[in-house]
This record gives C-alpha cells, sequence and structure tokens, in this order.
C-alpha cells in the first residue's frame, strides 16, 4: 500500500475504506472484511451513527491498533468547545481505542476554532494524533488558518473525475495540507461505471473503470476512501497499484471535469 505522509508526520494510506451509509452489524461485518481484504485506514464520524459497529468490526478483525489508522469527524450539535471535547471522549469509547488517528471538523461549523482549541487539547493528551477539516472552501480554509494560527493536516472534501475540485487541491497543495476525496466513485453518479472514456482505458489496462477512476486522483496526489460492501468492490478498489495511467491517459479523463460539485461543495 502506498502511502502519504501528512504535514503532522503521520503516515496514513493512500487507500482507505469509507464507511458513509454501513449501519449495525452490516458495518461490523463490513469494516472486518475490508481489514482482512488489506485496508488499513477506515474512515467514520459521528454523522454516520456507526463509530461503535467500527469499532465491532475493528475488534472482530483483531489487526494490531498499531497498523491501523482511524478517521473520525466532529459535527453539530458538538461544534462547540465543550461539544467536541465530549465528543472526541464518545469516539475512543465507540471506537474502543485510546487514540484517533485523524479527527477532522465535519463541515465549516461557526465554532470551528473554538472546536479546533478542544482538539489541540486532545492531541497534547495524546487521544489524537492529527487535526483536520472537511468541506472548507478554499476562501474558508484561508479564513479558519488566520484565526487559529494552526494548518491543519487534512482537508477530506468531495473529488472524483467528474469534480476532482482543482481549486481547493491547489489551494491545500500550497499549503501542505492534504486533499483526500470523500466520495471518490461518485456514489457511481453520472454513469461513472460505464463512462465511455474511462471504460475505454479500463478495456486496455485489463482493469474496470472504477479502478481507472480512483487511480486518476491518487496519481493527482490525491488519497481515496471508497465505500464498498461488497467484498468483490472492496478488493478491486485495493488494487490500483498494480498499473500507471499515461499522460494521454490523464488528459482524457481530466476532460471530464465538469467543475459543479454532485453534493452542493462548489468553491
Ligand atoms: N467528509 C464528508 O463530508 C464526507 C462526505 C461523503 C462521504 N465521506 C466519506 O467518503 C466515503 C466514500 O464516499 P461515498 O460512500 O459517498 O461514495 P463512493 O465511495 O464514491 O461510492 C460508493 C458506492 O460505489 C459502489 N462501489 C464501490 N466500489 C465499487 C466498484 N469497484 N465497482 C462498482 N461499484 C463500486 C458502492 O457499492 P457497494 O457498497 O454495493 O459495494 C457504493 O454504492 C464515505 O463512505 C465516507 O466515509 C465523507
Amino acid at each position: 500500500m502506498e502511502t502519504i505522509t501528512l504535514r503532522s508526520g503521520a503516515v496514513m494510506p493512500a487507500v482507505g475504506f469509507g464507511t458513509w451509509t454501513l449501519r449495525g452489524e452490516a458495518c461490523a461485518e463490513a469494516v472486518k472484511t475490508a481489514l482482512l481484504c488489506g485496508y488499513r485506514l477506515i474512515d467514520t464520524a459521528q454523522m454516520y451513527r456507526n463509530e461503535d459497529a467500527v469499532g465491532e468490526g475493528l475488534r472482530r478483525a483483531g489487526i494490531d491498533r498499531r497498523s491501523l489508522f482511524l478517521t473520525t469527524k466532529v459535527c453539530a450539535p458538538s461544534d462547540s468547545y465543550e461539544g467536541t471535547k465530549k465528543q472526541i471522549e464518545t469516539a475512543l469509547r465507540r471506537l474502543g481505542t485510546d487514540y484517533i488517528d485523524l479527527f477532522l471538523i465535519h463541515e465549516p461549523y461557526r465554532n470551528a476554532p473554538a472546536m479546533y482549541r478542544a482538539m489541540e487539547e486532545a492531541r497534547a493528551e495524546g487521544k489524537i494524533r492529527s487535526l483536520g477539516i472537511s468541506n472548507f472552501s478554499a476562501t474558508e480554509m484561508e479564513a479558519f488558518i488566520h484565526e487559529t494560527g494552526e494548518v491543519p493536516a487534512m482537508n477530506q472534501a468531495e473529488a472524483h473525475v467528474f469534480y476532482p475540485h482543482r481549486t481547493l487541491a491547489a489551494a491545500c497543495a500550497a499549503r501542505g495540507i492534504c486533499m483526500q476525496a470523500w466520495s471518490p466513485l461518485a456514489e457511481g453518479q453520472h454513469g461513472l461505471f460505464t463512462n465511455e472514456t474511462l471504460a475505454a482505458i479500463s478495456r486496455r489496462l485489463g482493469k474496470t473503470p472504477a479502478q481507472i477512476a480512483l487511480r486518476y486522483l491518487l496519481q493527482l496526489g490525491i488519497p481515496v476512501i471508497p465505500k464498498a460492501a461488497r467484498e468483490a468492490h472492496m478488493k478491486e478498489n485495493l488494487a490500483v497499484f498494480d498499473f500507471t495511467l499515461t499522460p494521454k491517459d490523464m488528459a482524457a479523463i481530466a476532460r471530464l471535469d465538469g467543475e459543479r460539485s454532485f453534493f452542493g461543495w462548489d468553491d
């Protein structure tokens, strides 16, 4: 597995496992299966209401905690200093761990600087390793840095072949912030899995359109966290390190950029 070194110094797998929409027993089993397939980064969130099920999946897989990278996020109504403090403890308990690798503010809440203070304190106590934000536009990110005097390790944001989020990616790169792609398969929207540009490249390389779509982001330097309930999809999404897209492939895929968010996160 290729890795990305965050500005905090933490080493993060370039491909992680997303858990949005997975709940309860299905979530626990999916997380266990993903770990046994080789995933080491699991992405969850307070908002997904599955941190406990993720924790159960971690226990079932029995992988050494030190080789795992756990990301979770805090959201409203915990969008305050006190709320974030409390949510960090809740997340630790639900996940069954004594530290979280990466803790993110889920959206650009008005209280984000105060929430970040609570996260910095938790970092000092060894409860969080890296701190970050999610869904902040370039402007919101700069305002946040100005207000807190801190540069976050990550801004997790929507990115896929139809919206690689170039403006934000450039702003993050200029600051040494990792932009990790959520919905890297665009949830299959806009016919991603049958797109002719991706299909033509996939036929030539003996890969699938999903693998081409993920590889495209990875070659742009953007790590990904695809979600998959099916084991075949989990395995497919990990097998993206044994081929390379040519500059011509990259240029053809770049032309799919519609410069519009699918989920209302335009810059
Ligand atoms: N920070 C944020 O605000 C935010 C927002 C959204 C998402 N996220 C994170 O990002 C993760 C990924 O995003 P997402 O879940 O929205 O969507 P996604 O990963 O773009 O797409 C997931 C969908 O693609 C299908 N799929 C996965 N691999 C496939 C393959 N190889 N071939 C064909 N279909 C495939 C899945 O099917 P099956 O499940 O049937 O296998 C599922 O329906 C989330 O789970 C979450 O952890 C974060």
